[in-house]
């Protein structure tokens, strides 16, 4: 007759089949482990209490223990807790489920900072000194969907002394993220009857997505190494590939910023192809939002990201009532954390508010104190130090190990941000490439035509986020990359 194993400590229901105790505690263990019923990283009960419970002898879970550490299913530190190992042995991993993407063990597409260097222990701790001195008022529902004016206060000091942004606290929507900055800008716009929302040819899809979700039709500005076109020239290769893009994406290409009631603009960095946007096409582009009315929005989402200079200023300041800039902690921090900043000129900034009110009344307040502690600490300028300069190296290396390995291939765009374009030989074939990475290499990579279809089989490149494999992974990772292009270079078919 089975009978039921529980211990008190943890969900640890285990079948008592027969007599063989220590290969039947084992056996169930190491089966729970391999099915993620016992998830990695969770904490075992002490030989001693789980013996208790098991009305076991105690050296029998040790002895358990002890075989399922040297096996992988479980690590142990001298003296310390028993927990599920975070990796479990490859052979027996838990397959995934039919028709989920296999995750790949090396990761270098563009999009995330290495989050394995969160600053846990600096976020948490203000996050207790947030907290601990909060208002009672903090922990209720707050009357300004913009945002704590804590957070106001400490964004507002903290943008004008790095990105020299011209702006007062009450001109900031706290959101959750450009994504959804974004929205409330076009749910603002839409507002006043604006139709038309102008965007870089190469982009994050997501993000034009958006617009047509609130009902504007985007158009596409061609973009070279120095960002935007925006006079409605364009080098005519570039337009012709941007027409082709138009007609199957419902976009329209004609006459750069004229007629658009907005730009979505990424100055300080273009994504994907990684030019700055210069002076000449900045006073351009201000000359327009204050002749027509238009609004420029500044997607500054890696502003603090520069290598080889002083990080070019926002170019809000030119003109703070024509531009919303916009930031957000996706790049500086996590993009888990779903924080965004919106800097709004005064004759939008209600309805923006509104946008916000109706969207999710506010962000997380507990988030906003966290994040305002964390600036005037002192904390988010360190955090940023430190990650400029790793990914600075990753950077160095990743161009080295191309001219080493790969020189017909090319790094192209500043010296700047989390990611880099990588520009394949004519002949080699995006898909193909990412194809051969996945499979023979186990590393997952982001082509460019996936930013633009107006991005022709004629220019292969590939999209780089060299910041987004934890440090121990990075090394391996370009390695594999490097393999990938040889090969590739190699053996082109
Ligand atoms: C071009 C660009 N803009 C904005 C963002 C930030 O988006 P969010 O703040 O919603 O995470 C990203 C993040 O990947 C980005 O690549």
């Amino acid at each position: 007759m089975p009978e039921t194993w529980a211990s008190s400590g943890v969900d640890l229901h285990l079948d008592r089949t027969g007599p063989r105790v220590r290969a039947d505690l084992e056996g169930q263990l190491r089966e729970a482990v391999r099915s993620g019923r016992l998830v990695p990283g969770l904490r075992l009960p002490s030989s001693r209490s789980l013996a208790a419970d098991l009305g076991v002898a105690r050296n029998t879970v040790v002895d358990v223990y002890g075989q399922l550490v040297a096996e992988g299913w479980l690590v142990a530190r001298q003296g310390s807790v028993t927990r599920v190992a975070t990796r479990v042995p490859a052979a027996e991993a838990v397959p995934a489920p039919a028709g989920a993407p296999r995750r790949l063990r090396y990761d270098l597409r563009p999009g995330s900072p290495d989050v394995a260097a969160f600053p846990r222990s600096r976020w948490l701790a203000a996050a207790r000194r947030a907290l601990g001195t909060a208002p009672a008022e903090a922990f209720g529902e707050a009357p300004d969907a913009r945002g704590r004016p804590e957070l106001h206060e400490a964004l507002a000091g903290y943008l004008a002394r790095a990105r020299g942004v011209r702006v007062s606290p009450d001109r900031i929507v706290v959101c959750s993220g450009f994504t959804q900055g974004l929205g409330l800008i076009c749910r603002a716009l839409r507002g006043r009857g604006a139709t038309t929302l102008a965007v870089e040819a190469y982009g994050l899809p997501h993000l034009r997505g958006i617009a047509a979700e609130h009902g504007l039709r985007t158009r596409a500005l061609p973009v070279d190494e120095g960002g935007a076109v925006l006079d409605g020239t364009g080098a005519a290769a570039m337009l012709d590939a941007a027409a082709g893009l138009d007609a199957a994406a419902g976009l329209d290409t004609a006459g750069g910023l004229d007629g658009a009631d907005a730009a979505l603009l990424t100055p300080a960095h273009q994504f994907p192809l990684g030019g700055v946007l210069g002076p000449e096409r900045r006073s351009r582009a201000i000359d327009w939002a204050a002749r027509t009315g238009g609004l420029l929005i500044e997607d500054d989402y890696d502003g603090e990201f520069r290598y080889d200079r002083q990080p070019v200023g926002a170019m809000q300041a030119l003109a703070p009532e024509n531009v919303i800039y916009a930031g957000t902690a996706s790049k500086s921090l996590a993009p888990g954390l779903r924080l965004g900043w919106l800097v709004v000129p005064a004759h939008l900034v209600d309805e923006v508010a509104a946008a916000k009110a109706g969207a999710d009344r506010h962000s997380s307040s507990f988030d906003q104190l966290t994040l305002a502690e964390f600036l005037t600490s002192g904390a988010y300028d360190r955090q940023v130090r430190r990650s400029r300069l790793a990914y600075r190296h990753r950077r160095d290396h990743l161009v080295a190990a191309v001219r080493r390995h790969a020189p017909q291939a090319r790094v192209t765009g500043i010296a700047a941000g989390l990611h880099a374009l990588l520009e394949l030989p004519a002949g080699l074939d995006e898909d193909e490439i990412i194809a051969r990475a996945a499979e023979h290499h186990d590393l997952a990579l982001n082509g460019l035509r996936s930013y633009s279809p107006a991005a022709g089989a004629d220019r292969p490149a590939l999209v780089i986020g060299y910041a987004t494999p934890p440090e121990h992974a990075f090394t391996g990772a370009v390695a594999r990359l490097m393999a990938v292009l040889t090969q590739a270079l190699r053996n082109p078919g």
